[in-house]
């Protein structure tokens, strides 16, 4: 999610705390009414030009399944050292890598996945989206295929490549990229124009090969696949059934539909996708009277203002306003009707999930696991699995002053299971039922995880909200975090297990209200809150971010170790009080967002999304090399408190990264964040995703593509018309090494 849309979506802030299968789902489907009917997909070619630009481990989990190397049994080479000469900072419309590599695109968004689907005209015309490449490009996973089509750890030229289609770029409601004229800007949204916008989100399921050095993907192959906003989805876990999730489509709150604003990806030990819903909230609209038709004192109220909904919210797109056919009114999260299986106010409470699916099987529908939580949840990053022991996965949830979380599985792990056919039976066994646990960290170095389940005394007896089950917990988790006093952090945003040591990293991505003291205020793990200029414009709060890491000694464990690896920062800045790691301008960042250790190389690639240092450059990938926790040392910041008083807090900072250990990698072009990142186990081949180049593009603008922000990847050769576009690049060394090398 971009930081220009995150100025009215991701940076929601409402913790105010003192502190089945397809036919099954299809048959349901059509018992309801007013239920939008879609043509079923063609799964059908087409070979697609890749164009060159100048000139990452398939997952951030540790997941050992099939498709990386380490669950081959073969132990990836690591490197020591970078072999790289870093990228500068720049501020060009281009893809820049470093010398000795090359980046191609070769799937960007209105692509074509289905056979005889033309060829995308980039004008605003183009019809089918469902059947093409959705928006905003973001986390992505590598899934390898033998010559027969099965799943293979050890294949380098063939593979799924399952993405994330985060959002949109919007200005006023409309996907104005989307429209020949930039679409409708008010109430009501024209229906022509919500239709399209509701394919443009969701997931997409590529095959990819390479002959010969070049990658391209199989338009006609069948695993080509869209998840939409409407894609009949399964709810699994502990909220199955509960009420809270009764809705017109599913008034036994067993099914939803579609996914929305999927940011990170991770892979499970037994090779299928988890993708985390982000800012699904901001799709939904409440009306002004809500409070009062529901009561004022509710848990429904409570749980909604808590989740960034509160009465007379409007929503992103106005989608609910295209008329009263369901595809639109279920985005009306209101209460309208007597009782909740009349209407859609649950609708909410059947996103914000973990959901999973199999890119190997195309008609499986998406699971929805409700017991990880219900969250702005990014990555799911799985600790690497022991036979006999509980599956542990990490998640973060991206909103200001939010938290981090564990999962700890009930079944305990078979390694055999990870050959099975039926990938979402298995992910039935290891994520439906198990414990949710939040961080606390301390300011000694210490933390620990506090179990968030109705037999925790704390939370059956808080106060603040009265829970009665472990559904209530899996659907107001944040209520729960809450009870238990966990620590507001910078905006936790992608998770990674490093491959070395089993150390977790999580980005802190940035916060504009960390302040000195009061309830938002400094503390040793989120230590820093400063002011930046940008241009004229000051920047406050924790304005470039840092990236935290835990140590444990068992997955299992209650406590951990912390330290900070690294405090983002621009090079130029105060060494004792902001650019605490040192950094120069040879690894110098700002709002680290993506991260991803390559299973490969054991490199942690570190992307930024940013709008603090881009008056300076444009957003950027890092590799790094990092150490481990508790390598650095003890550090004092001092501060001028809200009394005028000078305050001390103290951190913990992990070795100062040298310019050979951290270094710029890629650069990219205007407007765009990076995001998302796989690999082939070789290390050979590294896809990147390049999302909403062109961002601060105009509605008004469209139609004239000299004032359009950025015209990549049409700038760099690749497809019709000039407005930008979302797109997967593949980087490769010209020599044919391993990536980072
Ligand atoms: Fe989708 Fe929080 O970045
Ligand atoms: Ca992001
Ligand atoms: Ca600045
Ligand atoms: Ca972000």
């Amino acid at each position: 999610m971009s930081q220009k849309s995150s100025n009215v979506y991701n940076n929601e802030d409402s913790n105010t705390s003192s502190n089945v299968d397809f036919e099954a789902v299809l048959q349901m489907r059509m018992n309801r009414r007013n239920i939008l009917k879609r043509t079923a997909g063609i799964w059908g070619t087409g070979a697609l030009a890749s164009m060159g630009i100048v000139g990452c481990a398939s997952s951030n989990s540790l997941g050992n399944g099939v498709g990386n190397a380490v669950g081959n049994g073969l132990e990836p080479t690591k490197l020591s050292s970078l072999g790289f000469k870093a990228v500068p900072k720049h501020l060009i419309d281009t893809v820049s890598v470093p010398e000795g590599y090359k980046a191609e695109v070769f799937y960007a968004v209105g692509d074509p996945i289905i056979a005889g689907v033309s060829a995308f005209k980039n004008d605003g015309t183009d019809t089918d989206l469902d059947k093409r490449a959705g928006d905003h490009h973001d986390g992505m996973e590598w899934f390898g295929l033998d010559a027969h089509g099965k799943p293979s750890a050890n294949s380098n030229t063939r593979g799924l490549i399952a993405m994330n289609h985060e959002a949109t770029t919007d200005e006023k409601l409309s996907a104005f990229l989307f429209h020949a004229d930039g679409g409708t800007s008010n109430l009501p949204r024209k229906a022509a124009e919500v239709d399209k916008e509701l394919m443009i989100h969701g997931i997409s399921v590529i095959e990819v090969t390479q002959h010969h050095g070049k990658w391209t993907y199989k338009q006609d192959s069948a695993f080509n696949r869209r998840i939409t906003t409407m894609t009949p989805a399964v709810i699994m876990g502990a909220a199955k059934g509960a009420a809270l999730l009764a809705t017109m489509y599913s008034p036994d709150g067993n099914y939803s539909r579609g996914t929305v604003n999927n940011c990170g990806t991770s892979k499970t030990p037994w090779g299928t996708l988890v993708s985390g819903e982000e800012n699904w909230y901001g799709y939904f609209s409440r009306g002004a009277q809500d409070d009062a038709k529901r009561g004022v004192k509710s848990k429904d109220v409570l749980a909604l203002n808590r989740y960034g909904r509160k009465a007379g919210a409007a929503s992103r797109h106005g989608w609910e306003s295209a008329g009263t056919d369901d595809q639109y009114a279920r985005w009306n999260n209101s209460a309208i009707a007597s009782n909740a299986k009349d209407d859609y106010r649950n609708e909410m409470n059947t996103f914000g999930y973990i959901v999973e699916l199999d890119p190997h099987q195309p008609t499986q529908a998406l699971r929805k696991r409700t017991t990880l939580g219900r969250f702005a949840h990014e990555t799911c990053n799985f600790a690497k699995p022991v036979a006999g022991q509980p599956i542990v996965a990490y998640m973060g949830d991206d909103a200001r002053n939010e938290y981090i979380y564990k999962f700890v599985s009930t079944a305990l792990w078979n390694p055999a299971e990870a050959d099975t056919a039926d990938k979402l039976a298995i992910g039935d066994k290891y994520m439906d039922k198990g414990t949710l646990f939040v961080a606390k960290f301390n300011a000694d170095g210490s933390g620990e995880w506090l179990e968030l389940s109705i037999k925790n005394p704390t939370i059956a007896n808080y106060a603040g909200f009265e829970f009665k089950s472990d559904a209530e917990i899996a659907v107001f988790t944040r209520n729960a975090a809450d009870a238990m006093g966990a620590t507001k952090m910078d905006r936790p945003e992608w998770g990674g297990v490093n491959p070395k040591n089993g150390e977790l990293y999580f980005t802190l991505t940035n916060n504009s209200s960390r302040t000195v003291d009061g309830q938002f205020g400094v503390d040793a793990s989120n230590p820093r809150t400063y002011s930046d200029m940008k241009g004229a414009k000051e920047n406050k709060g924790n304005v470039n971010g840092h990236i935290i890491r835990l140590g444990q000694n068992k997955p299992t464990d209650a406590a951990f170790k912390w330290d900070i690896y690294v405090f983002a920062a621009e090079a130029g800045a105060d060494k004792g009080s902001v650019n605490l790691s040192n950094l120069t301008d040879v690894n110098d960042m700002s709002s680290p967002d993506g991260l991803v250790f390559s299973e490969a190389t054991g490199i942690c690639w570190i992307q930024t999304d940013d709008g603090a240092y881009s008056d300076v450059t444009n957003c950027m990938m890092l590799a790094t090399i990092p150490g481990h926790v508790g390598d650095g040392s003890k550090k004092s910041l001092r501060y001028k408190g809200s009394d005028g008083n000078m305050k001390t807090v103290e951190t913990h900072v992990g070795k100062a990264p040298t310019e050979n250990n951290l270094k710029r990698f890629l650069v990219g072009p205007k407007g765009c964040e990076i995001t998302g990142l796989c690999e082939t186990p070789d290390g050979k081949a590294m896809f990147v995703n390049i999302q909403h180049p062109g961002e601060n593009t105009k509605m008004s603008e469209i139609g004239n593509p000299t004032k359009y922000e950025s015209q990549w990847p049409s700038n760099a050769g690749y497809g019709a018309g000039k407005r930008p576009r979302s797109a997967t690049i593949v980087i490769t060394k010209l020599d044919g090494g391993v990536i980072g090398s």
